[in-house]
């Protein structure tokens, strides 16, 4: 414990999607600017903070017992203060002290501004505390407006998330309004809000000021942003010409920030890919040629089931309007596998669509009932066995497929922005194209993690390229 110098450590322990990284990065600069410093190590903390991920049953699962396991390490470690937050802690509110008696605070994810208050109050022996989100996510208000203002910190909540110090994220768009029948998101992380461009652009130079290169900006699903209860300002032209918000906001922020020379955005859906949002990512350097865009099945059957909003020949030509629009664009994608009902031609169906999608990447989730949301009502009837087969057989697929691609890459020199030492090899280093493929190399004198690099591409397996450094 290191209370004895006086300034109480915290940790955070992150589950789910960036969106959680990048709220832990905030909250990690609310206490920071609280006058609480980050532990060197989890086990040295006085203070740790859960942020949660609700959107598969396993995921709480984790989380859970982690929670169980770190009150149980007060036995030791007395005065040891746990807190809880994320999507699971909405989903469960207050009943989450029923499983976790121990628990000494629980917030929403737009609650995060009450954090310190709450830290001060559990490490004056208050427990049990509950905080709802507010009913608006307090727009204007910048989540950087908390941050210790001199880069401290930086190493601390990067470094210990796993993440390359040079790639950041911001968030552009809260919640969400779409209903897409299995998914949890919109109960957890409520109603849709775009965020302010000013705003968004003072964060982003923001993480500019302290190292980024790489950003990318967030929503659930982040097309729709500027959609709903919200008017881009007649002050912010666009020399481009664009009518729609997320290609404005793109040229701004590109314009803005120079510093960061990539700009990416996540996660798409095949209606929001436009003519515009094409011309976007082709003619602004900056914008990235790569799309997280997730296509969850391929039989239109299940598609009409998930209420997706598109059948699979609308996502091709999503994917069409995207090859053509922006050369050697990478796509990537995410399937629920074991859907209800989801019968063996509807799986060949997905096989069938994801090889005509010609996919970079795929993340495969075996589906898995959320309470209250609608797919829930109905009997999740293909047997788990069934599941983790058919999450193979895409695996497979998406294996064979991913080193077809990446052969190409054979022979090309490419930039890459230098992560640092691989997490397999540390001898050897990684870094991150443009597509945001994993690029494996020899360091060579005076690299550093942070530093552009033209790397020769001489060898390729299904997610990663290898090479040498170009001089
Ligand atoms: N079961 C399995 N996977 C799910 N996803 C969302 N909800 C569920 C669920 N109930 C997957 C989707 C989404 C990704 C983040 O998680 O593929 O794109
Ligand atoms: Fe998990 Fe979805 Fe919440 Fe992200 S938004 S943490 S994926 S439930």
């Amino acid at each position: 414990m290191t209370l004895a110098s006086g300034r109480p450590t915290f940790s955070i322990h992150t589950y789910g999607c960036q969106m959680n990284v990048r709220d832990s990065g905030v909250l990690a600069r609310r206490l920071v600017a609280a006058g609480y410093s980050e532990a060197a190590s989890e086990d040295a903390a006085d203070i740790v903070v859960v942020n949660s991920c609700s959107v598969r049953e396993k995921a709480e699962d984790k989380a859970i017992g982690k929670l169980l396991m770190l009150c149980a390490a007060r036995r030791d470690r007395p005065g040891l203060v746990v807190g809880l937050t994320g999507c699971m802690a909405n989903r469960l509110g207050d009943g989450v002290f029923k499983k976790v008696p121990g628990l000494s605070f629980s917030f929403g994810p737009r609650a995060g501004a009450v954090l310190p208050q709450l830290v001060e109050r559990a490490l004056a022996g208050e427990a049990q505390m509950w905080v709802p989100d507010p009913e608006r996510a307090g727009e204007g208000a910048s989540e950087n407006g908390v941050s210790a203002g001199d880069g401290r910190g930086r190493e601390g909540d990067a470094a210990r998330s796993g993440r390359p110090l040079a790639q950041s994220f911001v968030t552009i768009l809260y919640g969400c309004n779409q209903r897409c029948s299995y998914c949890i998101v919109p109960f957890v992380r409520g109603r849709e809000e775009s965020r302010d461009p000013g705003v968004i652009v003072e964060e982003v130079r923001e993480e500019a000021r302290r190292g980024a290169r790489d950003v990318c900006l967030l929503g659930q699903s982040v097309m729709r942003y500027g959609k709903m209860g919200f008017k881009w300002p007649d002050s912010i032209p666009s020399p481009m010409g664009f009518t729609e918000p997320l290609p404005r906001l793109l040229e701004l922020v590109a314009r803005e920030v120079p510093e960061v020379r990539r700009l990416r955005f996540t996660s798409g859906h095949p209606l929001g890919v436009t003519d515009e949002l094409v011309r976007a990512m082709r003619e602004i350097p900056a914008v990235c040629a790569h799309l997280h865009l997730p296509m969850q099945s391929g039989s239109d059957r299940i598609l009409r089931q998930m209420r997706r909003g598109y059948d699979s020949s609308r996502y091709l030509e999503a994917v069409r309007m995207l090859r053509e629009g922006v050369p050697d664009i990478a796509i990537t994608t995410d399937v629920i596998v074991g859907y209800p009902g989801e019968t063996a031609d509807d799986f060949e169906a997905t096989r069938r669509i994801m090889e005509e999608a010609a996919f970079d990447n795929a993340f495969v989730f075996k589906y898995s009932p959320r309470p209250g949301t609608d797919s829930a009502l109905v009997e999740d009837d293909v047997p788990d066995g069934e599941k983790c087969r058919r999450d193979q057989v895409l695996l497979a697929d998406q294996d064979a497929r991913g080193q077809r691609l990446n052969d190409r890459w054979i022979g090309r020199n490419v930039e890459v922005l230098v992560d640092g030492p691989s997490l397999r090899n540390a001898s050897r280093w990684s870094g991150r194209t443009e597509q945001n493929k994993i690029v494996v190399f020899d360091p060579v004198d005076g690299m550093n993690a942070g530093d552009f690099a033209f790397v020769s591409i001489e060898g390729a397996r299904p997610q990663t390229l290898f090479g040498t450094v170009a001089r």
